[in-house]
């Protein structure tokens, strides 16, 4: 492996204003390789799994409904820095507080449609990739 990990969705959002591919070409131009990578929607359930460590925030039941409102592209991303410098790309998870240039604030909508999620942390974006991803359907 040439790096770290990291784990990304491409929310709804991105099939409603029709910016996936946009995103996936910054992913791409900013030195991220994909290793894993899947179109699929989520069932309730699943987005509420997902997003368990958000259960008791107010936004819960809000975020579960609108992540498994459409299509998401789940994918694995490989890069030196792999966490970090995927966060700088995409912005704040509010797009009015992200910097010019990133992908929240080119192609979100608001906080709850944000375009895209981002691991945290390397162990997060393992449970995350695993989540989403067998061995078969990593490269
Ligand atoms: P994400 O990086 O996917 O992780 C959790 C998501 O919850 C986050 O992006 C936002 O889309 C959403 N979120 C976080 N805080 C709020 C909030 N205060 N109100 C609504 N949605 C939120």
């Amino acid at each position: 492996m040439n790096g770290n990990l990291t784990f990304t969705m491409i929310k709804p959002t991105a099939f409603k204003n029709n910016s996936a591919g946009a995103i996936l070409k910054m992913i791409n131009e900013a030195g991220f390789v994909i290793k894993a990578m899947k179109l699929t929607r989520l069932t309730p359930e699943l987005a509420g799994e997902f997003y368990a460590v958000h259960k008791a925030r107010p936004f819960y039941g809000e975020l579960v409904e609108f992540m498994s409102s459409g299509p998401i592209i789940a994918a694995l991303l490989e890069k030196e820095n792999a966490v970090e410098d995927y966060r700088t790309l995409i912005g704040a998870t509010n797009p009015e507080n992200a910097a010019d240039g990133t992908i929240r604030k080119l192609y979100a909508t608001n906080l709850q449609q944000n375009a895209v999620h981002g691991s945290d942390s390397d162990d997060n974006a393992n449970i995350e990739a695993d989540f989403f991803f067998s061995k078969m359907e990593r490269f």
